[in-house]
């Protein structure tokens, strides 16, 4: 017997849903169906993809069952036809083109909600799509929803949304667009040729965006391979340019890091190049680690773009999945870079008075605007680039190069400085002891998550402690747990 959920509209009125147990042969006859449940050990491995999991699920077929097969195959089918059709009721070829284009667009969101990896949201009483995070977790139980209906995750449904898109994204002045696929290492533009260059760069190993991809790819080059030769050339998507760390690979993680790191900066090079001297870039980061976005910082002055702003906006779901347990941002950081003449030198002491008075400045705007947590010492960085970013390269009267990690812990300093103050509303910030600083402030960006090792030791390291020091200690609230490192909230914890 299958749990099934029946969603009659008298029901419905009558005593909201009602759940219960149907047998199994009648299971075709309403419109949300629990499958059965699948129970897989491999389990523990399901935050991190797919990468993990192959041994589980060998083809993609695998992720679907029969019945989703038969649908989707079904539905595959009836795309390909209906460009054909149009071909030969004399429909324009590229007209013909762009309408199946948004057939297999549609095709593969009703892929995402057919699948073995759905979810239902007890809270919400609905379905989740596959991708409802970055990733092809292990799920339990999974729910079907009925794709020959209008409701929710139909096809009609579904198509009802690519035709509201459609006008939307077709408001633009630059008509028609031209649009090109390459690597952002390697663009196959001249010099100086864009006004403007808008880019969300990958994030370490944080999505494995090629492998998630041949989830819809394998679909759409059946679809509409035929029509995109260039674009669907390969069995899978291309994996070796790609700009995510894959510790799996020869060479391990310091080797996957490394290649992150050069090719990241590779790209910004390449925006350099490729925008006008009056041009303006504009540059996406959303992660919390404080390290990541010193990687990106470091990678955007070698590259000679100047950074000229730095602001956090609010563009992601405070309640999505990813952001509950690990440390996700609750914004993303805007960054407007520039391609100016640097100025030769710049002397530490005076850049380091320009920076602390830009700085408080800038750090209580953030604060006014209810900027906090992770993100205001993100914030605090970004706008410190724009001081220092100004100069080739900044030194002391000695002559010694000052390197931007050291300007950088000096932004830490005085960002927590602010921020403690504020926390504590100027009170008695200057006598609690440097652990309680810690504390403090660990619970304010991050709450009760756990973080990678590196952005508690830096932010350790502004309140002069040393993180590894401490979660040797018995009674320490500071403990390791693996590469993160996690702050207690109460005793009781600790035992
Ligand atoms: C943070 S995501 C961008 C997400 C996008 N803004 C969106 O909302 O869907 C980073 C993207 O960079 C792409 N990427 C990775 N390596 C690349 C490369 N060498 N050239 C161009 N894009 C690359 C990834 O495939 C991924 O789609």
């Amino acid at each position: 017997m299958t749990p099934t959920i029946l969603d009659s509209e008298q029901l419905w009125k009558r005593c909201g849903r009602i759940y219960r147990i149907e047998k199994s042969s009648k299971i075709y006859n309403y419109s949300l169906i629990f499958a059965t449940a699948i129970r897989n050990p491999i389990v523990k491995y399901a935050a991190y993809g797919l990468k993990r999991r192959v041994t589980v699920f060998k083809t993609w077929g695998d992720l679907f069952n029969p019945r989703q097969k038969l649908t989707l195959i079904t539905f595959a089918e009836k795309v390909r036809q209906a460009h054909a059709r149009m071909l030969e009721g004399g429909v324009e070829a590229e007209y013909a083109k762009a309408v199946v284009s948004y057939l297999g667009v549609t095709l593969n969101r009703l892929i995402s909600a057919q699948s073995t990896l759905t979810r239902w949201r007890p809270d919400k009483q609905s379905m989740e799509d596959t991708f409802s995070r970055q990733a092809l977790p292990m799920v339990w139980d999974f729910i079907e929803v009925n794709p020959v209906t209008n409701g929710y995750r139909s096809w009609n449904e579904l198509f009802t949304d690519t035709e509201k898109i459609i006008p939307h994204l077709s408001q633009t002045n630059f008509s028609p667009a031209t649009i090109t696929q390459s690597s952002a290492t390697a663009l196959p533009h001249t010099d100086n040729f864009f006004d403007a260059v808008f880019t969300d760069p990958p994030y370490y190993d944080n999505v494995p965006y090629s492998y998630l991809s041949d989830f819809f790819y394998v679909w759409l080059k059946r679809t509409v391979g035929h029509l995109y030769p260039n674009l669907f050339a390969t069995p899978l998507t291309p994996k070796s340019n790609e700009i995510v760390v894959y510790a799996n690979k020869p060479g391990g993680k310091d080797e996957a890091n490394k290649f992150f790191e050069d090719n990241l900066k590779k790209s910004f090079q390449e925006i350099h190049r490729v925008l006008k001297p009056s041009g303006i870039a504009t540059i996406v980061y959303a992660h919390k680690s404080v390290s990541g976005w010193e990687t990106l910082v470091n990678s955007l002055l070698d590259s000679g773009l100047i950074m000229t702003g730095a602001w956090p906006l609010r563009t992601e779901m405070g309640a999505r999945l990813n952001a509950r347990e690990t440390a996700s941002l609750a914004s993303s950081i805007y960054i407007v870079a520039r391609k100016m003449e640097r100025e030769p030198t710049g002397f530490y002491n005076e850049v380091s008075d320009d920076l602390r008075r830009y700085l408080n400045e800038k750090l209580h705007r953030l604060w006014e605007e209810g900027i906090g947590g992770a993100d205001f010492f993100i914030a605090a960085i970004g706008s410190a680039i724009e001081v220092f970013g100004r100069y080739e390269k900044v030194m002391d009267y000695e002559g010694e190069i000052i390197r931007a990690d050291r300007l950088l812990s000096d932004v830490r300093r005085i960002a927590t400085d602010y921020a403690v103050q504020q926390i504590l509303h100027n009170g008695f910030s200057g006598e609690i002891t440097d652990l309680t600083r810690f504390y403090v402030l660990y619970r304010w960006s991050y709450g009760a998550a756990k973080v990678q090792f590196d952005d508690a030791h830096k932010l350790a390291m502004s309140c002069n402690i040393d993180v590894a020091e401490e979660w040797g200690r018995s009674r320490g609230f500071i403990k390791k747990e693996k590469e993160f490192v996690r702050v207690f909230l109460t005793f009781g914890e600790l035992k």
